[in-house]
Parts: structure tokens; sequence; C-alpha cells
């Protein structure tokens, strides 16, 4: 995004109560990150953001937008949950191939082959990057090692900001991995398998770690400050970023789906006493040299209410919690898309009977450019 390296933006969002600028405000304001409002996109989805046989137009033009406005289109982190459920196949015949169960919106398996690094590397605006989101829910060293050796030889360097492996692995159950699943279990296994991973393909391209779905108060020690004390940044290099997600809303259960409202999502204050929770996270990665990202993102989980989350309120909260991150420290906030979600900023096809479409939110990226 296109923001003015002046402080003056900065003040104008501080958390602080006074319209009246100090002097320590004024020192402390760093210029924010032209990627700051980033985008997710669920892994099962991707062909339909970017296109298969040719490029996604939609998709093509509103990135393409933004580049033309400020240089560079959003990062794009290609995760989720089916990231987690994500194979490299040399020999299937299809780009990307999804294994739907009723009643699940993400796939449950995903195959995909080399022609999904062409889309990666030819559908996308001139300087359009990628996180790519490698499988470790599944448990098996061997999938994300071939995603690897197969995104080294296929995918261009110029695409590629870093590999990030696993998704929200703070929340594996019992059917991904066997207790004990903690702080120590989960760093270990993913220093030696990116330690392997980087022996047996020899890249060099970055990762980012984490990808943490509690939010930051309830983490316990399964937290971003922990992963420095247990020594990732001496041992995964280069380390990226740090990565988080959240989403202050929920449908997941009846409980939490009873409490949406777009009101209290766009009460400007209870966003700056929400997002304080990160602030210990984000000095913990800037302390260690490496970015903080809220790398998944949006309004609602569970994918967004109707309503809510596909509104004009929706933008003016994104562009709120875009600023006021950046006041916070936050070098990244990764709004999460796929093709049926309300929380997407834009339909890339047709989908149950309802064509391809821009929704409000997607005003939140120009807004700020
Ligand atoms: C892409 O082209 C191939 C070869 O022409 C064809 O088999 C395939 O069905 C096409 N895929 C899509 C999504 O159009
Ligand atoms: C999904 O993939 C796993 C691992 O390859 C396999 O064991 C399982 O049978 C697959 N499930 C479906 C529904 O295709
Ligand atoms: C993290 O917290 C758990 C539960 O309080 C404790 O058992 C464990 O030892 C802690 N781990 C570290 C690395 O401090
Ligand atoms: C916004 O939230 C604050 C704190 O939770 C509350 O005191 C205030 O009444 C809310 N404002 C509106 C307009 O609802
Ligand atoms: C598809 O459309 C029908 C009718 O509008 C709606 O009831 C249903 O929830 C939609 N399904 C999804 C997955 O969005």
């Amino acid at each position: 995004m296109h923001f003015p390296a002046f402080p003056l933006i900065l003040l104008l969002f501080t958390k602080s109560s006074s319209c009246i600028p100090t002097a320590t405000q004024e020192f402390s304001a760093v210029p924010i990150s032209k990627q700051i409002a980033s985008l997710s996109i669920e892994f099962c989805y991707i062909v339909d953001y970017l296109g298969d046989n040719g490029s996604n137009k939609l998709s093509k033009q509103l990135l393409q937008n933004i580049q033309d406005i400020s240089g560079v289109p959003p990062l794009i982190r290609i995760g989720g949950h089916t990231q987690d459920a994500a194979k490299y196949c040399s020999d299937c015949s299809e780009t990307l191939v999804n294994v739907f169960v009723p009643g699940n919106l993400e796939a449950v398996n995903v195959t995909y082959n080399k022609n999904l690094f062409s889309i990666l590397n030819n559908h996308v605006p001139s300087e359009q990057q990628f996180i790519f989101g490698l499988n470790l829910g599944q448990d098996i060293e061997i999938f994300p090692q071939e995603e690897v050796e197969a995104a080294e030889q296929y995918l261009r360097d110029s695409r590629v900001q870093s590999y990030e492996l696993g998704n929200e692995p703070d929340f594996y159950g019992p059917s991904q991995r066997a207790a004990p699943w903690n702080v120590q279990t989960y760093t270990s296994q993913v220093v030696s398998w990116i330690k392997e991973i980087q022996a047996s393909t020899k890249t060099k391209r970055g990762w980012q770690f984490g990808a943490l779905a509690q939010e930051a108060q309830w983490q316990g020690n399964f937290s971003i400050p922990e992963f420095n004390v247990l020594d990732v940044p001496e041992n995964i290099k280069p380390l990226v970023a740090y990565s988080d997600h959240t989403y202050p809303y929920s449908i997941c259960s009846s409980a939490t789906a009873a409490l949406v409202s777009l009101p209290g999502l766009m009460n400007h204050t209870t966003t700056v006493n929400y997002f304080t929770q990160w602030i210990p996270s984000i000095q913990a990665a800037h302390s260690v040299g490496t970015l903080f990202y809220m790398g998944e993102t949006g309004s609602v989980s569970c994918h967004g209410k109707n309503g809510v989350s596909n509104t004009m309120g929706a933008a003016l909260w994104e562009l709120d919690y875009v600023l006021n991150g950046a006041t916070i420290g936050m070098d990244g906030v990764f709004f999460h898309m796929g093709t049926p979600f309300y929380y997407s900023m834009w339909q890339p096809v047709e989908f149950n009977s309802t064509a391809a479409t821009v929704y409000p939110t997607c005003v939140s990226f120009l807004s700020s450019s």
C-alpha cells in the first residue's frame, strides 16, 4: 500500500486518546510497508483465484491496479487448513484436484502438479510475491520435502518471499499428533524438518514460522516469545517472519455466532484494545530482527458472516485494523480469502449460481493505496 512515510498518518491513528502529537510519538513513527495490507488465499482455492489455462482476468486486474498505484501488489500467502492437506504429485494430469466432503468448504485432500507453479509465475503482476504453505499437518516429512523440491525447480526465485511449514499447529488435534504436542515438540519437529529439507533440496529461501491460531492472550508458552527462548532464530535461517492468526469474531459455534455484530466489529476502541495483546509478540519478533505478520486474518472465523463480513463497514474495520496494526508494529496483515467465503475481498469465479464479484472490502486496499 502506498502510505506516505510521514508520521502524520500514524499520529492520526495512534491509540493515544490525545489528538495532539507529542515529540515521543513523532520520533517513534516509522514508514509503513507498502504491503502492510496483504492477502492470504486458502490453498485449495488458489487456482480459482489465479486461473488455470489462462489467468483469472478479474484477479489479475485487481492485483495489477494495486501495483500500478503503489509499485507492488499485496503479498499473497497461499495456505490455511488445506495447506496441511496438500501434496505435490509429479505424475498427476490436472493442475490441482480437491477432494471435498459434504458440509465442508475446505478440501480434505489437495493434489497439485508442476503447472501450479507456472500459474504462480505467469498469471500475476510482475512484482507479485508469495509465501508458499507446506504440509506439516499430515505428519509425513516426504510431503513438504517434495513440495519444496518442486517449488525450487519450477517456481521462479523472484516470486517467493518464504515457505511456511504448517498451518495453526497449536490447534492440531489428536488425529494429527499424538500427545505430548506442545511448544517444545512442535518446535523440535519443525526445526529438524526444515534443516533436513534444506539439506536435501539445497533451498536457500526464507521461512515463516508459527502461523499460530490461538489469540496471544490465551497462548501460554505456545507463543512467539517462547520461540525465541527455544532458539528458533539461531536454528532457522533465513527466518523471514513470525506469524500469528486471528479473527475477532467467530461463527464456528452458535454461542460465538450470537455475539457477531457489525457495530461491534466497527468499534474503534474495541479494535485498539483487542490488538494490544499482540504487542509482546511483535516486540519478540523485532528483537531478533524478524518481521511480525498477522499472517491470516479476517472479521469472522469459519468463513465470514453474510451481511457483516462482506460490507462497507467491514472495509472500514479493515482499514482501521491495518493502520492500528502498523502503529503497534505489525509488518503485514494478511486478509484471508476463499471462493465461497464471505470475508473474501473478491470471489474470482462463479460459485453456487453467483457470478464472480468484488466485495466492498476490496475498497480497503484502494483507499489505503
Ligand atoms: C486446460 O487445458 C487442458 C489441455 O487443453 C485441458 O485438458 C483442461 O481441461 C483445461 N483445464 C481447464 C480448467 O480449463
Ligand atoms: C487423503 O490423503 C491421505 C494421505 O495421502 C490418505 O490417507 C487419505 O485416504 C486421503 N483421503 C481422501 C478422502 O481422499
Ligand atoms: C509451557 O507450559 C506448560 C504448561 O504450563 C509447561 O508444562 C511447560 O513446561 C512449559 N514449557 C516451557 C518451554 O516453558
Ligand atoms: C465501543 O466499545 C467501547 C468499549 O468496549 C464501549 O464503551 C463503547 O460504548 C462502544 N461504542 C459504541 C458506539 O458502541
Ligand atoms: C448456496 O446458495 C443457497 C441458496 O442461496 C444457500 O442457501 C447456500 O447456503 C449457498 N451455499 C453456500 C456454500 O454458500
